[in-house]
C-alpha cells in the first residue's frame, strides 16, 4: 500500500477542499493518506513516506511565502513529489507559481512528478457568484479521480510553462514583501467587531494580537485573507488592497447549472470548464 503525505496551506478553505477531495480519491484507490496543515511554514517534517503532495493557493502568481519556507525545510528524500494548487482565474500566467517549490524539491532529492491546478473562487480581488463557486468545486471534484490515479501510479504530470508566466511571476513576486508591508495597515472597525477573536486565533502567522481594546498587526502578514474573509461582521479593512476585499463564505451547494461566466476572462473560464 502506497503511503502518501498531503501538506496543505489554505487561507480560506478552497485549497483544503481540493486536498480533502484528493485524499478521498486516493483512499478509495487503496492508498494510506495523511493530510497535514502548513500554517506558519516552520512546521518540521521528520521523514516523508512514498509520496508527498504540497497544496497551496496561488498568491500573486507565486506560492505563498509560508509554503516556500516549508518546502525549504523539508528533509532530504527520494520520494515522489507533486503539487496541487488553486487559483481564482484559469490564466496561464499562474503556471510558473511553483518555481520555488519545485526548486526545493529538486535540491532535496525528491522525484518531482508534476502538478494539478484547480480553479476555485476568489477570496480577494472580487467575489464570484455562489453558482460559479459551485461549478468550480464540482469541476475539481470531477477531475480529482484522474489526479489521484496519476499520484498513485507515480506518473508524470508536468506542464510546459509559457515565457509570459515566468516574466509575470518574477515581477509580481514583490507581492511577498508587499503583503508583509500592507499587513501592518490592516484595520478593524471596532463598532462592527463583535470580539469573537477568530481572526486572532486563526491567523496562520500569529500576526494579529488584541490588547487593551486594540488590534495590532505585525510584519508577517501573508495576505491570505483568512481574517478578513471569515470576519462575521465584515469589520476588516485590508490596507491598500481594500478595494479587492472579499468577505463571507461561498455557498458551494448552489446550483452549478445556473453559473454564468461573466466578461472577465470569459474565454479562459470557458476553456477550463470544457477541458476533458
Ligand atoms: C493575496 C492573494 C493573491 C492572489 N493571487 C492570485 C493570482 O495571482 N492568480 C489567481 O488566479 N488567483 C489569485 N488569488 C486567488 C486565490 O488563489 C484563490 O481564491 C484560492 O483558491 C484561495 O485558496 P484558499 O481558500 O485555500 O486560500 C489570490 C488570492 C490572494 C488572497
Amino acid at each position: 500500500m502506497k503511503k502518501i503525505d498531503i501538506y496543505v496551506f489554505s487561507g480560506t478553505g478552497n485549497t483544503m477542499m481540493c486536498a480533502k477531495e484528493l485524499e478521498k480519491n486516493l483512499t478509495e484507490l487503496g492508498a494510506e493518506v495523511a493530510v497535514r496543515r502548513i500554517e506558519n511554514g516552520k512546521e518540521q517534517v521528520e521523514s516523508v513516506n512514498d509520496t508527498i503532495v504540497v497544496c497551496y493557493p496561488v498568491h500573486g502568481f507565486n506560492a505563498p511565502t509560508n509554503v516556500i519556507n516549508f518546502c525549504k525545510n523539508l528533509p532530504e528524500s527520494t520520494a515522489e513529489a507533486y503539487i496541487l494548487k488553486t487559483s481564482g482565474e484559469p490564466l496561464s500566467i499562474n503556471d510558473d507559481s511553483s518555481l520555488k517549490v519545485v526548486k526545493s524539491f529538486k535540491k532535496k532529492g525528491y522525484a518531482y512528478k508534476g502538478e494539478f491546478h484547480f480553479i476555485m473562487p476568489y477570496n480577494m480581488i472580487f467575489r464570484h457568484t455562489d453558482e460559479m463557486a459551485a461549478k468550480m468545486y464540482q469541476t475539481a471534484k470531477k477531475r480529482m479521480p484522474i489526479a489521484a490515479k496519476v499520484v498513485l501510479n507515480g506518473e508524470e504530470h508536468i506542464k510546459k510553462i509559457p515565457a509570459k508566466a515566468k516574466i509575470v511571476r518574477g515581477i509580481v513576486s514583490i507581492e511577498h514583501w508587499g503583503a508583509r508591508f500592507n499587513g501592518r495597515f490592516f484595520k478593524v472597525d471596532t463598532d462592527k467587531c463583535v470580539k469573537c477573536m477568530q481572526c486572532v486565533k486563526n491567523c496562520p502567522m500569529q500576526n494579529i494580537t488584541y490588547k487593551d481594546g486594540k488590534f495590532k498587526f505585525g510584519g508577517d502578514c501573508l495576505l491570505c485573507t483568512r481574517c478578513s474573509f471569515n470576519c462575521p461582521t465584515d469589520a476588516f479593512k485590508i490596507g491598500i488592497m481594500e478595494f479587492m476585499h472579499v468577505n463571507g463564505k461561498y455557498n458551494f451547494n448552489a446550483d452549478p447549472e445556473k453559473a454564468e461566466i461573466g466578461k472577465y476572462c470569459k474565454k479562459a473560464y470557458t476553456e477550463y470548464f470544457n477541458e476533458q
